[in-house]
């Protein structure tokens, strides 16, 4: 248990997670042949690349991206979904719009670093990493299961957990992913930010996100930008919270994209024995990495 060892089984469902090099596809999502061309793609240093171990935060990315480039102006980004105005490169028929696109092309991935573009990897382009607490990262992961008619609904949180801590998930283990990409950060144009960081002081990101991108945008700009980007104003958007995906693939009647948008939900599903050894396997396993994380609202606001 909680040896992440990247998982070679395969789960019997309409789409199934396939073990590609190691990595979990999902059939119907992704194609490993097109996955496998990624590695070639040339990257432009106008590239921008927001990556993520699923359940981080991607669609707040892409929604404070999109709204970065219209400047604040919301309506200019309810013209299309966000996943077609930032896609995910590993999705089957992204290549081409990849290929194809105009500058900047913004793109999300939940691909670990082995699986990207060469170019991005030696500097071309620009990467977002975006993290957050496994714990609630693994919380959030399995209300999405039971959400998704893309993913197996977990039989109950316990056999989730297990799931989760053995990486038997699309996007396998949460410790080999923000190891790999950030052992690997001087190499890359490279951002790091965590989704704790959003919450407590989501102003704050979004100027450094802008600093990074070196865009020079208004106090009013940014202003909207923020607003538009809480989690309040992104629910109510039909746009923002995937409202617009089809019912065969997300189960509307019973969740909602943006779910609970909290620091610390782990504490209302793990057990004392759960959290103890997740704690014991985050130590060992990231015992050399120089990151730290809130696990807690309070550890974000302090009285
Ligand atoms: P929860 O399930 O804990 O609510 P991803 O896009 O990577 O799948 O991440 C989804 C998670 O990010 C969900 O977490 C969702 O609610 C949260 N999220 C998205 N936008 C947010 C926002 N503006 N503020 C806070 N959380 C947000």
């Amino acid at each position: 248990m909680a040896d992440c060892p990247g998982n070679d089984s395969v789960e019997d469902f309409k789409y199934k997670l396939i073990s590609h090099r190691g990595f979990n596809l999902i059939t119907g999502i992704h194609s490993p042949e097109e996955v496998d061309r990624i590695q070639n793609w040339e990257v432009q240093d106008s590239d921008v690349f927001v990556v993520t171990y699923p359940k981080s935060g991607t669609i707040w990315l892409q929604q404070i991206l999109s709204l970065i480039e219209a400047r604040g102006d919301v309506e200019a980004t309810k013209d299309q979904l966000t996943s077609e105005r930032i896609p995910w490169i590993e999705q089957i028929g992204n290549e081409e719009k990849f290929i194809s696109g105009t500058p900047p092309r913004i793109r999300v991935t939940h691909l670990q670093h082995r699986f990207v573009p060469i170019s991005l990897r030696q500097g071309r382009g620009k990467v977002i990493y975006v993290a957050r607490n496994p714990k609630d990262v693994l919380v959030s992961y399995y209300h999405f299961h039971k959400y998704t008619h893309v993913l197996e609904t977990p039989k109950d949180f316990n056999e989730f957990y297990e799931k989760f801590m053995e990486g038997r998930v699309f996007g396998n283990c949460w410790f080999e992913h923000i190891k790999a990409w950030y052992s690997h950060r001087d190499e890359m144009n490279f951002l790091y930010i965590t989704y704790e960081d959003m919450i407590k002081d989501l102003r704050s990101e979004v100027e450094r996100i802008c600093v990074f991108l070196g865009k020079d945008l208004s106090e009013n700009e940014l202003e909207d930008v923020v607003k538009h980007s809480t989690f309040k104003n992104m629910l109510n958007n039909q746009q923002a919270n995937y409202r617009q995906i089809p019912d065969s693939l997300l189960d509307h009647q019973n969740g909602s994209f943006l779910r609970k948008g909290t620091v610390g939900d782990w504490k209302n599903h793990f057990t004392v024995a759960q959290s103890e050894q997740f704690d014991r396997v985050f130590q060992e396993k990231m015992k050399d990495v120089p990151l730290s994380f809130a696990w807690d609202m309070s550890d974000i606001i302090k009285p």
